[in-house]
């Protein structure tokens, strides 16, 4: 049992969709914090440090396109254990073989346009916060 923060981010189809709401209030009704909250458009660079652990997989091509398709929007939440919370909030990684009640399998049909990503531990979620939130701090 322990506080942790986490990152979250709707992907581009998320945001086209018009599901940040969605993401936002579930999270919240769960009872996280939301620490930092910013909507940008992810560069390639960006993508690539990112998703650095699956630089080799044969997804990763159409991942960079995808993430950079677009506006994200970038999340920093805090709690009780938030980092398999959130994932736990958001399902499986293929929306397909996701359970009704977590947004994937709510909101998403194939793979790659699975509507949000969370870290996967917290060594990860301090490693994105880095990326995209590093001029802040924790309540700031
Ligand atoms: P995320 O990092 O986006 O939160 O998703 P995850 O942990 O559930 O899944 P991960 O294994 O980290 O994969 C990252 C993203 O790559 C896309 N993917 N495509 N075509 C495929 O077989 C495939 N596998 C993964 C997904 O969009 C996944 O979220
Ligand atoms: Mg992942």
């Amino acid at each position: 049992m322990a506080v942790e923060d986490t990152f979250v981010m709707v992907k581009p189809d998320g945001v086209r969709r018009g599901l940040v709401g969605e993401v936002v209030g579930r999270m919240e009704r769960k009872g996280l914090t939301l620490e930092h909250i910013r909507q940008l458009t992810i560069s390639e660079e960006t993508a690539g440090r990112h998703y650095a652990e699956h630089t080799d997989k044969p997804f990763f091509g159409d991942l960079i396109e995808f993430i950079t398709s677009g506006p994200v929007v970038a999340m920093w939440w805090s709690g009780e254990s938030a980092v398999s919370v959130a994932r736990t909030l958001m399902g499986p990684t293929n929306p397909a073989e996701a359970p009704p009640g977590t947004i994937r399998g709510d909101y998403g049909l194939i793979v790659t346009e699975n509507i949000v990503h969370g870290s996967d531990s917290p060594e990860s979620a301090q490693r994105e916060l880095d990326i995209f939130f590093h001029q802040q701090r924790r309540g700031d």
